[in-house]
């Protein structure tokens, strides 16, 4: 009882303890998650992106794709119905940083890989309307103009190596000429389509 007037009348120590008490339940929620291997494991065939779509990712970053587009199809029914199968955490551990996002201006695009063909997504990208009349989408054609130099796509692949994603030395050696010269269209487009395939494909 006396105890438990001092915790009461002192104002900073009933703050401390109350947060003691609150960190001690988030902790409980989120650190077994380290150590689930369903979470920390990649999905059977998970490789890290190769050159080209390393780079298209980075300029799905850099357009903002990912603010109107989530990468992330929730476990409920009319999601997987729409876009397959749910997201799993399996499918992301090479991500650095993740783009599930939780804003949808346009449609999920977690699993959008192989659902329409290059040169719908090429007419789509130079103007949306082309091929959606209704979308209010931006245009993007500038990414036909601009080419990759390739120039630090090597540094980022080591740098994401160094985060536990295993690229090998000859992925980093090969990484220049893999995309010196194309347009960032074919890389970005080339980003698209594999995403969520390997999910997909099980279906
Ligand atoms: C201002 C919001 C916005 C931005 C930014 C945006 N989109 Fe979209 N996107 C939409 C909307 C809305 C739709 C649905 C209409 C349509 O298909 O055009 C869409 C549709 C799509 C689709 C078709 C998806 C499907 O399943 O039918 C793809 C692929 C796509 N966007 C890719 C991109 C890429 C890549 C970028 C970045 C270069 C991008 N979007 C940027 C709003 C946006």
């Amino acid at each position: 009882m006396k105890n438990h007037d001092i915790v009461e009348k002192n104002i900073i120590l009933m703050i401390v303890l109350t947060l003691v008490a609150i960190s001690f339940g988030a902790l409980v929620e989120i650190v077994p998650q380290f150590f689930l291997k369903e979470t920390t494991e990649p999905v059977a065939g998970l490789k890290p992106l190769p050159a080209l779509q390393l780079e298209g990712r980075d300029i799905y970053i850099r357009e903002g794709c990912h603010v109107c587009h989530t990468q992330m199809v929730r476990p409920l029914r009319a999601e997987v119905e729409r876009y397959g199968h749910y997201s799993v955490a399996g499918e992301s551990v090479y991500e650095h940083p993740f783009l599930w996002g939780s804003k949808r201006t346009g449609p999920d695009l977690a699993r959008v890989g192989g659902r329409y063909s290059d040169d719908w997504h090429k007419a789509h990208l130079y103007n949306p309307r082309n091929v959606v009349p209704e979308s209010n989408m931006p245009a993007f054609p500038w990414l036909f103009d601009n080419h990759l130099d390739g120039k630090h796509t090597g540094d980022k692949m080591a740098a994401l190596r160094k985060v536990g994603v295993p690229y090998t030395d000859d992925d980093i050696a090969g990484a220049k000429e893999a995309v010196e010269g194309v347009t960032e269209i074919d890389a970005l487009v080339a980003y698209l389509q594999q995403l969520g395939i390997l999910l997909k494909q099980k279906r």
